[in-house]
């Protein structure tokens, strides 16, 4: 059951698509105040949970810390980061007696002081006195979460070809350097299903563009990679280049389909193409015709994109840049610069990426009245996503394109997935990928991933490997990189068989995965799930937040620390280990309890759950050659149900896409 609250005038942010009325009563649970600022305060148990909150960092239970809810292009995500590129403000709060979903809607910051200031409160404020809130309320976590889905609709759901392997690297400059790629990935028989074309395949990072001296037609290009079972993807990115006789730039002027500054001009500030204007995604015409950009692309045979940089991310706007000018100027006539002095213009002119000044110094022309910026933030990349879905809807109704975005808010979910963005190669980022993952499934974000092998700084073979061992379950299955360091690529390290034999058995298990994630999908259910909502009732599952579960038959425990030669796992029931060695797949019944299992970092180890049975195919170079007959079962049950359909059409909710496997 879900009921809505209303606080002054909300803007409506479409999150929640089903009619709920607003309630006459008081918001229940929480102490309300409402003064220059909306606060929700309640009291905690030492032993009561809070889980959600989609992307953000630290655990799975989410107390003992603070928490925004901000869009944020900030690439350091570390333990005290308190924000990410999504704005998910869904939470479930475990009691002892008790357990309800809390949805704050909200476009603008909101704040989870979740036991931090004072251990036992959950404070939750806003600025924006203007929200609705939504309390869900179930018997368990999984039913809170399956009736907020309902309210805020089915995820989006991608393409088949979508669930293999993929590559990406900032950038690949020419075609020739894609087809290496390919040909680097065939050479060594590592399936592969895509690779991405980050800004540089665009003439002067202007969207909608290609550079033809570098990747000639791409038309072609599409075609002769597709014929060798790869799909380009393209990025696009949310700023328009000031450029004169640039089409998109001088049609998005005169229609006037770009944010305002304060005198109604066009805002302007620079991202990677340079100084840029950002379309008003929150006024439908520029939504529409945005959209209709992506048909340029489509017409050339590509079939997936990727939206960036749509917080939106800005590096600095004339203003601002201005005002540090000042600033440096007024510090230069003093004689010499004390430390303070010093330390106060560091801080200043680091602070001006993504500055709050320039966050409140441009304005939406929406149906709803015009905003200011900052206090619609969190809709922007949402607003960008939903522009490329709806239209290409419209282009082709029966067919389902790849599509991701880094920033998001609720309600993108049912648009497009998403991408962890710009992490590290880390060995804490693979855990932290582990642990964003259920978050995001409560928020209805089923199809995501990381960057595997980290976006910044050089990857180490084994930290690939192992990071793979985990990749292989997420949806998303990217390996992406940033210009400039180590080429990450599976075929420039040694031993590709290796790899080889980690990627096959993601290929191998593509049946299962995708069955799994379609029931998750068409149910509103999790694919990631904690092991603490499976159950509730072991206290050592409640407090193991380095395992998942994955669907309803598996559970991974991946290696996430250098020179491990294996790692503790809690099992709480018998499992059946399924350990891939040197790309053979052998089973060992396991009882309840802890075990240390070795496990070598060209080895992938997995559970299947007492009584039940998974799929298994047999490898192949791309989804497109994935032999989806003749499966074999493995796992002590005797049957599984499989969800399969061609992967590419719609026809989702047809009872003939389920059919019973026996042994
Ligand atoms: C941003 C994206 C990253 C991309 C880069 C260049 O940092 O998050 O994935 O490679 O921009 O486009």
């Amino acid at each position: 059951m879900i009921k809505k609250y209303t606080f002054g005038t909300p803007y409506e942010t479409d999150a929640v698509i089903i009619p709920i009325s607003t309630e006459d009563t008081a918001l229940p649970y929480f102490k309300t105040d409402c003064d220059d600022k909306l606060r929700f305060e309640l009291t905690l148990q030492k032993d009561d949970a809070v889980y959600g909150l989609g992307e953000s960092t630290r655990g799975i239970n989410k107390r003992g810390y603070t928490y925004n809810t901000f869009c944020a292009d900030d690439p350091n995500h570390t333990e005290t980061t308190n924000a990410l590129y999504g704005a998910h403000n869904f939470i479930i709060v475990e009691q002892k007696d008790r357990i309800f979903g809390a949805f704050f809607d909200c476009p603008s910051t909101v704040t989870y002081d979740i036991g931090f200031t004072v251990c036992h409160k959950l404070i939750i404020s806003s600025e924006n006195t203007n929200m609705n809130v939504y309390i869900v309320d179930g018997k368990d976590a999984y039913e809170i979460t399956r009736e907020f889905r309902k309210a805020i609709g089915r995820s989006y759901i991608p393409p088949m070809w979508a669930f293999g392997y993929t590559q990406s690297r900032w950038s690949y400059a020419t075609a020739d350097s894609v087809r290496d790629v390919v040909k680097g990935y065939r050479s060594k028989n590592i399936p592969l299903d895509a690779v991405y074309m980050d800004i540089d395949y665009m003439e002067r990072y202007k969207d909608f563009t290609v550079d033809a001296k570098a990747f000639g037609n791409l038309e072609e290009f599409a075609r002769e990679m597709k014929a060798d079972g790869v799909r380009l993807v393209p990025i696009i990115d949310a700023g328009v280049k000031i450029e004169e006789g640039y089409d998109v730039y001088e049609e998005g002027v005169s229609k006037g389909y770009f944010c305002t500054d304060k005198e109604g001009k066009p805002f302007e500030a620079c991202v990677w193409p340079g100084m840029t204007h950002f379309p008003d995604f929150l006024n439908p015409d520029a939504r529409l015709w945005f959209g209709e950009k992506y048909k340029t692309l489509t017409d050339m045979g590509i079939e997936g994109f990727w939206n960036d940089m749509n917080e939106p991310a800005i590096f600095f706007s004339q203003n601002s840049v201005d005002r540090a000018f000042e600033k440096v100027k007024a510090y230069a006539k003093e004689s010499s610069l004390t430390l303070d002095g010093f330390n106060d213009l560091k801080f200043y002119l680091s602070s001006r990426q993504n500055c709050e000044e320039d966050y409140s110094g441009f304005y939406h022309n929406t149906p709803q009245g015009r905003f200011c910026h900052k206090d619609v933030h969190n809709l922007y990349g949402y607003n960008m996503t939903r522009s490329a879905s709806e239209s290409l809807e419209k282009t082709a109704p029966e067919k389902r394109f790849l599509l991701f975005s880094r920033a998001s808010y609720i309600g993108m979910h049912r648009y497009s997935g998403i991408w962890t963005g710009d992490n590290h190669s880390w060995w804490s980022h693979i855990l932290a990928e582990l642990k964003v993952m259920p978050g995001l499934n409560m928020c209805g974000f089923l199809y995501s991933g990381a960057d595997i092998g980290g976006f910044n700084f050089d990857c180490s073979r084994d930290l690939l490997l192992r990071w793979l061992a985990l990749g292989i379950f997420t949806p998303l299955m990217r390996n992406h990189a940033a210009c400039g360091t180590r080429n990450q690529e599976c075929y420039q390290f040694e031993n590709t068989e290796d790899f080889r034999h980690i990627i096959e058995l993601r290929y191998r298990l593509i049946p299962y995965l995708y069955s799994e994630y379609m029931k998750a999908a068409l149910n509103g259910d999790m694919y990631f799930k904690p092991l603490a909502f499976e159950y509730p009732e072991d206290q050592v599952a409640k407090h193991t937040e380095d395992q998942l579960l994955i669907g309803n038959e598996v559970m991974i425990a991946p290696v996430y620390t250098q020179n491990a030669m294996g790692r503790y796992v809690y099992l709480p029931e018998d499992m059946t280990a399924v350990r891939m060695d040197g790309g053979v797949i052998t089973t060992e019944e396991m009882t309840k309890g802890h075990h240390f299992v070795e496990i070598a970092e060209n080895q992938v180890v997995f559970y299947i759950r007492k009584g039940k049975a998974i799929p298994l195919c047999k490898p192949a170079k791309n989804t497109d050659e994935l032999e989806k007959e003749n499966l074999e079962l493995i796992g002590s049950g005797s049957e599984y149900l499989l969800y399969t359909d061609d992967g590419i059409s719609k026809d989702y909710d047809n009872p003939e896409n389920f059919r019973l496997l026996r042994k």
